[in-house]
């Protein structure tokens, strides 16, 4: 069953459990990670907590818990929900207290879910999906994980108008990455994908990517690219945790490569599957 948490009492996601003078409500004044259960067990549960403390201390957010405090409340209510498989979404906000912009003198608030992880069909795994490229509008801090998701909100929204999967951001002429997802393209035979800038996250499973890539000895080169280049590609894909590996077919309705999901994408996504079992 789906399961809520907020500052240290588990309730049905259905309560309403948050008070009107939330920060993260009126502000979005706070940060959040995404951790997927495969069999219950957590995957990169460090790597996302390390992520968590790092936007929290760039945006001055005391978060009040010690990291393995957090993550023993994380697992038991996993744990709880009996799910085998879930994603668990976990909030950190500046606290309740009356609004005024200026940091409340108040502890941090802690909210979390679980529900079921929702994977990608197997039918949209063997086509790839389609992206819609769109100005990256996004304030110039996106190595934090900031509740703020408005542009990312927006960009997602147009894309799926559109009747593509997802955005594919652009900044200055080249691609930073999706509104929820890390981007790749594969040209002849190496991966390419922009580097760990304030413009981008770093990604949890583009870690894993490259050290899968590693491991099959694919060259990854952290480089910016273009639309054009994307538009050249032989292949190209994304990443997050919700998505895994997902192959890219279609651009802007140009066909990357032979419009399939391409073999190194496809090679990755079996290796991660393989991390995740
Ligand atoms: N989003 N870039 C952005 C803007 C993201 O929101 C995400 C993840 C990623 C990929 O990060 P990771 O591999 O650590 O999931 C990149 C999550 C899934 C979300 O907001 O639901």
């Amino acid at each position: 069953m789906t399961l809520a948490y907020f500052n240290g009492k588990i309730v049905e996601v259905k309560e309403p459990v948050i008070p009107i003078d939330e920060r993260g409500h009126q502000f979005g004044d706070g940060v959040y990670e995404v951790i997927r259960f495969y069999n219950k067990k957590p995957f990169m549960m460090k790597e996302h907590l390390e992520r968590l403390y790092a936007s929290a201390k760039v945006i001055k957010l005391a978060i009040g818990s010690e990291l393995a405090e957090l993550e023993k409340a994380m697992l038991e209510l996993v744990e709880k929900s009996g799910l085998e498989d879930a994603s668990l979404y976990i909030q950190v906000t500046r606290g309740v207290a009356p609004r005024n912009h200026l940091f409340p003198q108040c502890p941090a608030s802690i909210s979390m879910t679980v529900k079921p992880s929702r994977p990608i069909s197997e039918a949209v795994r063997q086509q790839g999906v389609k992206v819609l490229l769109l100005e990256d509008e996004r304030w110039k801090n996106c190595y934090i994980k900031s509740l703020n998701l408005l542009p990312n909100v927006l960009a997602k929204q147009e894309a799926y108008e559109q009747n593509c999967f997802e955005a594919v951001l652009v900044r200055d002429g080249f691609i930073t990455e999706g509104s929820s997802s890390n981007f790749f393209i594969v040209k002849d035979g190496s991966i390419q994908t922009a580097p760990l800038t304030n413009y981008i996250l770093p990604g949890i499973t583009r870690i894993a990517v490259k050290a899968i890539a590693e491991q099959l000895s694919i060259p990854f080169i952290e480089k910016s690219f273009s639309p054009e280049e994307l538009f050249a590609a032989d292949e190209a894909f994304l990443t997050s945790t919700n998505c895994e590996v997902l192959a890219v077919t279609v651009a802007n309705n140009c066909l990357i490569g032979n419009g399939q999901p391409g073999g190194i994408s496809k090679k990755l996504f079996a290796q991660l599957q393989e991390k995740t079992k």
